[in-house]
């Protein structure tokens, strides 16, 4: 008799970097001749993938485990990969003592060492550096949006980040590895390439014969894919934004005229303490460029609120620029303290109770933004990429080349690109249809 394939669960939290790592981990254990199950108590291993960037994200993942440490079979293996791992290392074992793996962003890839030896625990947050993406598997399928990662971990230690302790220091892949996993999106079905890092536009790699290349080489060469007919990034350093990168949005058409450029805050002190030492001027000067190289060009934010020393009037400003800029599918955050930060420890932090109420107010104005942005679209033509079928079935989701949802009645076979004419419009999505009748 054969015997019984194993099952493995898994659940992503946080950014887009870790929904990758989550699709790689599945490949990878698949590979491994294991079945992927949605089931807790069918399994016999259980990840978390797992996202530290605030107290919040934390919390979770242990309130998780110890849920699924009451669902799982008992012979069950279950642990933490990813960014928790590493904030955790070790003293995740003591606070669920029978964890069995506990493995860093840049460790995930030895996952299957636990299965050869399901007795030992296995304990693994080095910065291995870009290791894992040579270790990992293809592929078979890729997603109409294809998440090519080219760079990994962060130099610019704002002082209220973990990511640049969970996720090390930045580095870029070879040019020539991320060519080859783009077009090999693109000939397993991907129409979209979205390039990922948390400092995506600062990516640079020089090859042996001492030629450099930057993100804008890599657009440029994606461009030429003739499956690919849309490509993004995200996210983007204000200061990492070169003209040569500013230019492709002019001579790029595939370039999508949408940039993900987090402010932060409006406020040139706070931004100074953020260790974001960048000027206003200098923000806005680029965002005045961008406009000029692609004049319907949309920003998105991240914001956070209620950072240690924050006053009304630094608030204000943020509000301001928010409002001058008119951003488009931002984030906004309370602060929160974290574990290997600078900010964890500077004076004058800020009372919660304050911060719901500057994040209230600052997502009632950007929601405001985001409505009016919506119902300008109304009576446009754009062209949109098919996501999938919505919950009822009776409808089929598009988003558009800004990233908003557009939702159209469904229809047997549509196009997966295609141009829709928006009718309708509120804060969260837009309504269209299409310009032909089948
Ligand atoms: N450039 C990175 C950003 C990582 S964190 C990337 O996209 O990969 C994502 C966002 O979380 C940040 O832009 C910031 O707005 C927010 N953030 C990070 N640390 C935070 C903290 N300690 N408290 C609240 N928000 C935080
Ligand atoms: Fe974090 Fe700032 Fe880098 S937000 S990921 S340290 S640019």
């Amino acid at each position: 008799m054969q015997p019984k394939q194993k099952k493995f669960f898994i659940q992503t939290f946080g950014c887009q970097m870790n929904v990758y790592d989550g699709w790689r981990i599945a490949a990878m254990l698949t590979h491994h001749g294991l079945e992927q199950t949605e089931n807790i108590s069918d399994a016999d291993i259980i990840i978390l993938n797992t996202c530290a960037v605030r107290a919040k994200a934390t919390d979770k993942v242990f309130s998780a485990l110890g849920r699924i440490r009451r669902a799982k079979k008992p012979s069950a293996l279950f642990g933490i990969v990813g960014c928790v791992a590493r904030e955790a290392g070790a003293s995740a074992f003591r606070r669920i003592p029978d964890l069995n793996f506990v493995l860093g962003p840049q460790s995930y890839h030895k996952l299957p060492q636990i299965l050869e030896n399901p007795d030992a625990r296995l304990l693994n947050i080095d910065l291995g550096g870009l290791e894992k993406f040579d270790e990992l598997p293809q592929m078979e399928k890729s997603p109409r949006v294809a998440y090519i990662p080219i760079q990994e971990g962060c130099n610019h230690v704002c002082t209220y980040c973990i990511v640049p302790y969970t996720r090390g220091r930045e580095l870029s892949r070879p040019f020539a590895d991320c060519i080859r996993d783009t077009i090999h999106a693109a000939k397993t079905g991907a129409i979209e390439i979205c390039f990922l890092g948390q400092n995506v536009n600062g990516y640079k790699y020089t090859d042996e014969n001492g030629t450099v290349f930057r993100l804008s080489d890599l657009i440029r060469e994606t461009a030429k894919i003739p499956e690919i007919m849309r490509i993004r990034f995200t996210s983007s350093y204000p200061t990492e934004m070169t003209d040569d990168l500013i230019d492709m949005f002019a001579t790029e058409p595939k370039l999508l005229p949408f940039l993900n450029m987090p402010i932060q805050s409006g406020s040139q002190s706070v931004l100074t303490r953020m260790n974001r030492p960048y000027s206003l001027e200098l923000y806005t000067d680029i965002i005045r460029k961008l406009r000029i190289a692609r004049p319907d060009i949309q920003i998105s934010s991240d914001f956070i609120v209620g950072f240690p020393g924050e006053t009304d009037d630094d608030f204000d400003q943020t509000m301001k620029i928010a409002q001058q800029i008119k951003y488009i599918n931002s984030y906004s955050f309370k602060y929160s303290p974290r574990p290997h930060t600078a900010a964890a420890l500077m004076p004058d932090q800020i009372p919660e109770n304050i911060k719901a109420e500057r994040l209230a107010k600052l997502d009632a104005l950007l929601n405001e933004i985001q409505r009016e942005f919506n119902i300008g679209c109304i009576g446009k033509t754009l062209q949109c990429l098919l996501e999938g079928p919505d919950k009822t079935g009776r409808h089929l989701v598009y988003r558009t080349p800004f990233m908003q949802q557009c939702i159209v009645a469904f229809r047997e076979n549509a196009p997966e690109l295609t141009d829709l004419e928006i009718t309708d419009a509120n804060k969260a999505s837009l309504r269209g249809k299409f310009l032909t009748d089948n």
